[in-house]
């Protein structure tokens, strides 16, 4: 099928990219440039596992992906993906500035065309955001009416960055919003080739599935490290509990790694909208907003056991490894790392800091208030204690913390290696 994606960033790109790999001719919409001729050289504008490789196959002269800046090329396509960005610049907050915008414009291409077009929506939107919102500016711009002029439907995405592309081609679930039984079908058609089931239904209810299924992960990632947190005073191992509970599949093992919190440009955000949802109707989210008070409070205990190894942080130089909010990505959207060095610096603490991917940025969000580092051995010499943020496998050769103080986010070491060559080494919760 001929398919057109607007918006080329992450989830639009791999979208692209994976529906290439299926056989379907597609366009990426971009509004950006510099994005669209980097997508047209085949090099990617971020960094994701294996998608450089994917672009040299699909994208070029004889592949069948190109970008573009004219949305007119709507036109020559049967189903339009908007993937554009719901996330403010700061990560933390939603912004559908971008939805309505590029709907508007999508509309406006419609009025043009005569076959039938299905639009629909993979970036994520809160619940009632298609019907209130998507389809009745389609259907203004446009001048069509949804179902007769064109479709529409929604098709959340449940990629997680640094395996994006490996998510994508083996979905669990395909999960399709439709308007009508006509639009759906063309949604399902897109996806003929997927091993994963299809679930058809409302679309209000495939928007809120991706919004429950976020805020489900946020919410085992703060109980464990709840139960971290008293593991810790009762010296009992919170990654040997979690290892016990997950073997009950109705349980399962995996989102109950302890540490100092979930970051990124999702979770955070979307559990703040769904909260935000709830305020707006009238209705109290106690649970969902433990959830986040946990996250808020979880990078400030690692930066309280600093303070209670070392004292005032006055003068003191500690060494960061590992910025980025997960390995396997250069984001430092809502990282917990970024909030503990504001901590750190903001009590005196000289701060130098490493991470194998995003060191130009860091730079950039402290002004250089902090120094960067070029490896581990030379960040941590001289410190009087190195903090673990991120789970780099560079990271885990203990034999580069001998004799040092380490203070582990992310379970980074093994504990008991760590305290037989470390000077001191604890966990956040363990
Ligand atoms: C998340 C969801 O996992 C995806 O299913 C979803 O599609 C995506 O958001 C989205 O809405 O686009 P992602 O933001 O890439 O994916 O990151 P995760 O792998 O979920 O990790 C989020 C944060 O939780 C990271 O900071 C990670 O370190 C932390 N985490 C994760 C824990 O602290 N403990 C865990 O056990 C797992």
């Amino acid at each position: 099928m001929d398919i057109s994606i607007v918006g080329s960033g992450y989830v639009g790109l791999i979208t692209a990219v994976g529906l290439a790999s299926k056989g379907h001719n597609l366009v990426c919409i971009d509004v950006d440039k510099e994005r669209v001729n980097s997508i047209n050289r085949a090099e990617p504008p971020f960094f994701e596992e294996g998608l450089s490789e994917a672009l040299r196959t699909h994208a070029g002269e004889e592949g069948n992906l190109r970008a573009t800046l004219d949305y007119e090329e709507i036109l020559g396509t049967q189903a339009t993906f908007i993937c554009v960005t719901t996330c403010s610049s700061s990560g933390k907050s939603a912004d559908f500035r971008h939805v309505k915008q590029s709907t508007r414009t999508i509309g406006e291409v419609l009025r043009a065309k005569k076959d039938y077009h299905v639009v629909v929506t993979k970036s994520s939107v809160v619940p009632g955001t298609t019907e209130e919102l998507v389809i009745p500016l389609l259907e203004e711009t446009s001048q069509k009416s949804a179902g007769d002029g064109f479709g529409a439907g929604v098709n959340p995405e449940f990629l997680q960055e640094s395996e994006a592309l490996r998510c994508f081609l083996n979905s669990d679930r395909i999960v399709i919003g439709q308007f009508d039984r006509k639009s759906g079908d063309v949604m399902s058609d897109i996806y003929q080739d997927f091993a994963a089931p299809c679930l058809r239904m409302a679309i209000r209810t495939a928007e809120m599935i991706k919004f429950a299924s976020n805020a489900f992960l946020a919410t085992k990632i703060s109980f464990i490290n709840e139960v971290g947190n008293l593991c810790k005073q009762l010296g009992i191992d919170v990654y040997e509990v979690a290892d016990g509970m997950g073997y009950d599949p109705r349980i399962g093992r995996s989102f109950l790694n302890a540490g100092i919190g979930f970051g990124g440009s999702c979770l955070p955000k979307d559990l703040e909208v769904l909260l935000h949802r709830f305020a707006s109707l009238g209705e109290s989210a106690p649970l969902l907003q433990g959830v986040m008070d946990v996250n808020t409070a979880q990078p400030l205990r690692l930066v309280e056991l600093v303070r209670a190894r070392l004292g005032d942080l006055k003068g003191k130089t500690l060494a960061v490894l590992g910025l980025a909010f997960k390995p396997g990505t250069d984001d430092l959207r809502n990282a917990p790392a970024v909030k503990i060095i504001r901590q750190l610096i903001q009590q005196g603490a000289r701060v130098k800091a490493y991470d194998p991917r995003v060191m130009a940025k860091i730079s950039e969000i402290f002004n250089g208030s902090l120094q960067c580092g070029q490896n581990v051995a030379e960040t941590i010499a001289g410190s009087d204690a190195v903090l673990l943020l991120t789970e780099w496998d560079e990271f885990r050769d203990v034999t580069l913390y001998a004799g040092k103080t380490v203070i582990d986010g992310r379970r980074v070491l093994d504990p008991t290696e760590a305290l037989r060559v470390c000077h001191s080494y604890e966990g956040v919760c363990w």
